[in-house]
């Protein structure tokens, strides 16, 4: 029998022991993800995820997020939430007292209220001050097209391209939490929880929400969650990807590997990564442009152990 563990990307290292005394206690996988995944959105100096998440465009933070359960393969999520801090739990809320699987901003934002969660302030001090200097000192990098204070695009400029500018900010500018959890009941659930790229345009979704591509899970094979670009995760379906992988035979750091191949071959420089276990407790991780690192504890762990996945190269 495998013992319980839990698993996480970078955000998470610090917050895997609140999830793994969950797990000791004989609690199950999706209360583990959950109150880990919220111990990090409270975490005010992670700007990718939570309070303090750097904003939008237009300023405002916006947060994303899924749960996705590999017992039922029941799923939640919430995109585009403005002022509710605990999109995670929201996000479960949808999945075990909604008939949906995803909700998006007002709706999701009228479906927290309904059930009486708290409204936060999002976004903070630093955040605010990282988005005026922006303003201030970098924006004319954008082009004459770009002016925030009318609109973020001026529709009289045809030649913009706003794409070569976001290839320019975005590769560092995004964070994410990938928490995975396996029970006692040996029962596995994935959490994902995320502001999304800095300095989004507004109505920027990524795969953080999206079941199949940064998030997913199922019992009989193993889990998978994605950070970095969600573009990418997106169209290559990644999360569920990595899972069929691994039904098919693959071990988790071939699964994992498998799929950052697939998103070298379609794009230049991508920035992607993905973290894995299967159903025997094995782990992996890789990325498209570094050794990505992930985090372990299970039941008998004295401390968080840094476990390193591949770098997998065009
Ligand atoms: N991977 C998180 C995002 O792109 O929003």
């Amino acid at each position: 029998m495998v013992k319980p563990f839990i698993m996480g990307s970078d955000s998470a290292k610090n917050f895997l022991e609140i999830g793994i005394k969950i797990l000791s206690e004989g609690k199950n996988a999706l209360d583990a993800v959950e109150q880990t995944c919220k111990a990090v959105e409270s975490n005010q100096d992670d700007h990718g995820v939570g309070l303090g998440g750097i904003p939008n465009l237009a300023g405002e933070v916006t947060l994303d997020a899924s749960i996705m359960c590999g017992r039922t393969l029941n799923a939640g999520a919430v995109a585009h939430v403005r002022d509710y801090l605990h999109v995670i739990s929201i996000a479960r809320r949808v999945m075990e007292e909604s008939p949906h699987v995803l909700l998006v901003g007002d709706g999701a934002e009228l479906f927290a209220e309904h059930l009486g969660f708290e409204k936060t302030k999002l976004l903070t001090p630093y955040a605010e001050e990282f988005y005026n200097a922006f303003k201030e000192k970098r924006l004319h990098e954008l082009g004459p097209e770009f002016d925030l204070d009318k609109g973020y695009l001026r529709a009289d400029e045809q030649d913009y391209d706003i794409n070569k500018w976001f290839e320019r900010l975005e590769p560092h500018m995004r964070g994410t939490v990938d928490v995975m959890a396996f029970d006692i009941n040996q029962n596995i659930a994935t959490g994902v929880t995320t502001s999304g790229t800095y300095l989004k345009l507004p109505g920027r979704v990524g795969d953080s929400p999206i079941i199949g591509a940064g998030n997913y899970c199922d019992n009989r094979y193993g889990a998978a969650c994605c950070t970095g670009t969600g573009e990418l995760a997106i169209r290559n379906g990644s999360a569920r990807a990595v899972v069929v992988y691994m039904k098919t035979g693959m071990s988790p750091t071939e699964a994992c590997e498998e799929s950052m191949k697939e998103i070298q071959e379609i794009v230049e420089k991508p920035s992607m990564n993905v973290i894995a276990f299967n159903s025997l407790g094995e782990t992996g991780g890789a990325s498209t442009h570094r050794e990505i690192p992930y985090y372990y504890m299970n039941i008998d762990s004295q401390r968080v152990e840094t476990r390193k996945g591949s770098w997998v190269k065009k």
